[in-house]
């Protein structure tokens, strides 16, 4: 292996910079050369590729987003266009690709390293943390504390005027944002994706924490796959039980931001682990984080969507905030 491609998919996440930088700095230490592959999976279809030196990653590794910028490519489900990108990446004498992202990016790459024989490395990357087959994926971090950091803020404000806040967090069909928020803010419930929403429960929470004094309710709500659940709840409170609330959505603000010390660490760590594994001759797997550390792991084991939060957040949720 001579030249390595790099290239990030799917939703950005806070870190993804110091997982480029650490690749670049990683190979280049190796003797060998990084070609940065812009917006994704759709920029190598364009040809958008160019060398990356030391320098180029330099004072990166502080932001978020990516400097290699990315895109959600579904053109790529197609095994005509993974054929095109094969003869691209053949053509510009590309000898591996390593591809930052979620679980749609690795599926797409995987596929290309079965069809096509390119060696081919996974590197974790989203804010859902929601791959199977490793605990972590860089960016989680940083969104949990951007959310708890709002929904804080959103506590003041419910406490002076006595009101209910129903916070919208990202996370698609993954809990793992909604509970880590909901735990640490102390917020009085929170909603899963896809579970029937018992909104006679949540009144019910609300209402004997304002018998035994509380100010403030926040009802933490995972984003889902429909559009629209925090408002349909905000409706259904106030139709069936009376209770005004208020909907704030947070949005795309916990996709961004400088990545926290934990992102910063285990990217870095990813990034190594990356050409280490690739120069002892691996040419299939993904930086999984194991049991505190990262690992080379199978790129068939983290081809899923994670779904083991259990109920027992719930639990802890609901006993802390009586
Ligand atoms: O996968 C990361 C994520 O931020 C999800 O939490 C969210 O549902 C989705 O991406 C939003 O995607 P987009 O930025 O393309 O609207």
């Amino acid at each position: 292996i001579k030249r390595i491609g790099l290239l990030c998919s799917g939703g950005d996440s806070p870190g993804m910079n110091c997982a480029i930088r650490s690749v670049v700095r990683s190979a280049i230490n190796a003797n060998l050369e990084v070609y940065g592959i812009q917006r994704g999976f759709s920029g190598l279809l364009e040809g958008n590729i160019k060398e990356l030196d030391v320098s180029s990653v330099g004072n990166i590794i502080q932001h978020g987003g990516t400097i290699l910028q990315t895109s959600r490519c579904p053109e790529f489900h197609e095994a005509e266009t993974r054929k095109e990108a094969a003869h691209i990446l053949k053509r510009k004498k590309i000898d591996a690709l390593i591809v930052i992202g979620g679980n749609g990016s690795f599926n797409g790459a995987y596929a290309l390293h079965t069809e096509h024989g390119i060696p081919m490395v996974g590197i974790p990357g989203t804010i859902d943390n929601d791959i199977s087959g490793t605990d972590y994926s860089i960016g989680f971090d940083t969104a949990v504390q951007t959310a708890i950091d709002a929904v804080d803020k959103i506590r003041d404000t419910a406490s002076s005027h006595e009101r209910t806040f129903i916070v919208e967090v990202m996370g698609r069909k993954s809990a793992a944002i909604a509970l880590h928020v909901g735990v640490c803010t102390g917020a009085e419930n929170v909603v899963l994706p896809s579970e029937n929403v018992n909104v006679e429960e949540i009144s019910n929470d609300i209402k004997r924490g304002i018998k035994r004094g509380k100010n403030s309710s926040i009802i933490i709500v995972a984003e889902g796959e429909k559009e629209g659940l925090s408002h349909r709840i905000q409706e259904q409170l106030k139709a069936d039980f009376e209770l005004d609330s208020h909907v704030c959505i947070l949005g795309h603000i916990q996709r961004g931001g400088n990545p926290s010390g934990q992102d910063r660490f285990i990217a870095s760590g990813m990034g190594y682990l990356a050409i280490e594994e690739l120069l002892k001759g691996n040419n299939s797997f993904v930086t999984a984080y194991r049991n505190g550390h990262v690992v080379a792991a199978p790129f068939d084991e983290c081809l899923e969507k994670k779904s083991e939060y259990l109920p027992q957040y719930i639990n802890l949720v609901k006993t802390l905030s009586i």
